[in-house]
């Protein structure tokens, strides 16, 4: 089964628990951090936009862009539905063109850990310089080795109440440093199951694409501080700027 398809209208069931208020407040700290104050946002692998709305809601202009149709579908009709005028699309970073230029790009929620091969990752990289205005800022956030190595992935919710129950198991090997999670879900009793592919990309990796694209002024944080990471940082934010 495809990752973010069959899942894609129960997303935003399962992530209740995800502190998207928290993170667009870390993130406009993040962007303050590169005195950067961007008007038009682009929003790399929104998944169903619940990050991109609340962006909108505070007065950004909004575009973001998938390369799930399912969860782009969901995106647009949640839109709709609170009368936000955001510009989805369905793309794959690696290859988007959207004619347009934005202030500010960022991608969320270990998005880019889906991209698990490293040519294909380099020209997402570069694909959202492109997209950049001189000055533009990118944001994005990694899953590191170490939360697959601690098993933060194997998470399971099956209490009755509870409408979207799940089991995940991830399997992680360190010479590929690629985990693969069997995901099932129980929706209403019916069984649905993905299995999600992610690579722990080295920092050195990392850092090596975007000064090859031409970023500069690169920032990492041990997520949601303004700490630099350390060995058991299990997420880390980097920032650059486009010259
Ligand atoms: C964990 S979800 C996060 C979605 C959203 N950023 C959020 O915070 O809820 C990861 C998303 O990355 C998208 N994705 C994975 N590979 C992609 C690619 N090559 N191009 C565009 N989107 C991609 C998936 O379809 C999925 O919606």
């Amino acid at each position: 089964m495809p990752s973010f398809g069959p899942i894609a209208p129960f997303y935003d069931d399962l992530m209740q628990g995800v502190p998207y208020r928290m993170w667009a407040g870390y993130y406009q700290l993040l962007l303050a951090q590169q005195g950067v104050r961007p008007t038009r946002v682009l929003d790399v692998c929104c998944g169903t936009g619940t990050l991109t709305e609340m962006l909108s809601s505070e007065g950004y202009a909004m575009t973001g862009f998938d390369i799930s149709e399912p969860m782009i579908q969901e995106a647009r009709r949640k839109a709709s539905a609170a009368g936000l005028e955001i510009r989805y699309e369905v793309a794959d970073a690696a290859e988007v063109d959207l004619g347009e230029r934005f202030e500010a790009a960022f991608s969320f929620f270990d998005s880019l850990n889906y991209i698990t091969d490293l040519a294909r990752l380099r020209q997402s990289v570069e694909r959202v310089y492109a997209h950049l205005e001189p000055g533009g800022s990118f944001v994005f956030d990694l899953n590191t080795a170490y939360a697959f190595e601690a098993r933060l992935f194997d998470q399971q919710d099956t209490r009755p109440r509870t409408r979207v129950k799940y089991n995940w198991v991830g399997q992680y090997d360190r010479s590929s440093r690629i985990i693969e999670v069997a995901m099932e879900f129980w929706v209403d009793g019916e069984k649905v199951v993905e299995t999600h592919v992610q690579r722990a990309h080295r920092p050195e990796e990392i850092e090596g694409m975007l000064f090859d694209a031409g970023f500069t002024d690169l920032r990492c944080y041990d997520s949601y501080t303004l700490d630099r990471p350390h060995k058991r940082s299990d997420r880390v934010h980097y920032a650059v700027l486009k010259p």
